[in-house]
């Protein structure tokens, strides 16, 4: 089938792709016909079509990747099996490649010999892949005050522009426009979600990244109580930490225990409370609150003091005047104190006694 003068026209049409890379010699021109085609951009995986015009009087036509034929008319010399002919007749020649990948980028050309004279089309395939993210950092726990450094490695082509920023809660002055992301000293605030991006022109990718930070506990500053004998009596104590902090109660120095009689202890997240079903006189007095994690431990005291039926029976002008009087005398003790009643009137009429007073000295 394949007869001597085949071999001699694809050898000529060898030459010619040898010519290409050369200048065109004038002599050259006269002999054969050279032209480049716009270079055709394909995504990975898709299926590219390779079609060259024909014209009368073809006597031998093929196409070429690079040096190999992939076809010389309908017979095909490439051992790929995801080429294949898609149209062979007197105006155009098109074959296929299927799941285009890397590999098969470059220069294609098309060989066409008439009775007259040789003529080449070449077309450069340009495959593109979408960024995929392949190495990045994984989620981290770490302790207040590290270096953290959060890696991102992503491949594709046109090469993936690959950025940081912190997803959630949402911060936008911490990011980055590299593959690092660096956070010196790390503060509990920076606790969160990161998302990497890689993006080029065909697509993006994003990951994310968690991001814990340990810190040890602080407790919020503890809320004196006041209960009347025989009434339910309640102390709460609230933890800042991560992890969450477990929880201790202690009454002066010894240790209570959930089920001691009469109470209760419950720990729900950042909060303890200590429940006193019947408060007994013997119940009134100092508390505290140890919350305490693998980092650290930090307390709160608390007082149970008697509030007796007087207060009870104020009138709603009386309780926001007690208020202000606590709030004077920043303590728990004067609250405390059996002779309230009195002080409570007394305290800030003395307050409004010495402004005036020197009020009256300046003029
Ligand atoms: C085609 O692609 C090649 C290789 O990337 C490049 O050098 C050339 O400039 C491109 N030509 C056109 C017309 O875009
Ligand atoms: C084109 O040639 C290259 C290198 O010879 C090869 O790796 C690639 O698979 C070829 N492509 C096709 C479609 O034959
Ligand atoms: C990911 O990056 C780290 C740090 O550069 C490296 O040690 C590791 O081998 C990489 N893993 C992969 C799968 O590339
Ligand atoms: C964190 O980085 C700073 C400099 O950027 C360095 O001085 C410090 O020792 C580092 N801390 C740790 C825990 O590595
Ligand atoms: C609370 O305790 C006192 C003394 O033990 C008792 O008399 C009273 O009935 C108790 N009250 C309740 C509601 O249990
Ligand atoms: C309560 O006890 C704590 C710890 O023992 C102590 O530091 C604090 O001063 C006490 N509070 C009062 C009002 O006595
Ligand atoms: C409470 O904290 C103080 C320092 O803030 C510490 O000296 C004390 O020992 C702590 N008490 C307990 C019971 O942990």
């Amino acid at each position: 089938m394949k007869n001597p003068v085949y071999w001699v026209v694809l050898a000529g049409i060898s030459i010619a792709l040898i010519q290409q890379g050369l200048p065109v010699r004038s002599q050259g021109e006269s002999q054969s016909d050279n032209k480049q085609m716009d270079n055709i951009t394909i995504r990975q995986g898709e299926t590219l079509f390779l079609s060259c015009s024909q014209g009368d009087f073809v006597t031998h036509t093929a196409w070429l990747n690079r040096s190999s034929i992939l076809y010389a008319g309908e017979d095909k010399w490439s051992v790929d099996p995801r080429v294949s002919l898609v149209t062979l007749n007197q105006d155009e020649f098109t074959i296929k490649i299927e799941d285009v990948d890397l590999t098969d980028e470059g220069q294609y050309i098309c060989a066409v010999q008439t009775s007259s004279r040789p003529r080449t089309t070449s077309v450069h395939i340009i495959v593109q892949v979408p960024p995929k993210i392949v190495n990045l950092s994984k989620d981290l726990v770490v302790n207040e005050g590290s270096n953290v450094t959060l890696m991102c490695l992503a491949n594709g082509k046109p090469e993936p522009a690959i950025g940081w920023r912190m997803l959630s809660p949402s911060d936008d002055s911490l990011s980055s426009d590299s593959e690092v992301l660096e956070i010196p000293f790390i503060s509990r605030y920076r606790a969160g979600v990161y998302e990497c991006t890689a993006s080029n022109d065909i697509a993006v990718d994003t990951q994310t990244v968690e991001l814990t930070v340990n810190y040890p506990p602080s407790v919020s500053d503890g809320r004196d109580v006041g209960v009347t004998l025989g009434q339910r009596g309640v102390l709460q104590c609230e933890a800042d930490a991560v992890p969450e902090a477990d929880f201790e109660w202690y009454r002066d120095d010894r240790r209570i225990f959930n089920g001691f009689d009469g109470i209760e202890i419950e720990d729900a997240g950042a909060f303890s409370k200590l429940t006193f079903f019947n408060v007994s006189e013997a119940d009134y007095g100092n508390y505290t609150c140890v919350a305490m994690n693998k980092l650290g431990s930090a307390n709160t005291s608390i007082i149970l003091y008697a509030e007796t039926a007087s207060v009870l029976e104020m009138t709603s002008s009386d309780l926001e005047q007690t208020a202000f009087e606590n709030d004077l005398l920043e303590g728990p003790g004067a609250v405390q104190d059996g002779n309230s009643g009195t002080s409570t009137v007394f305290t800030p009429t003395c307050l409004l006694l010495i402004v005036l007073l020197q009020l009256l000295l300046k003029f």
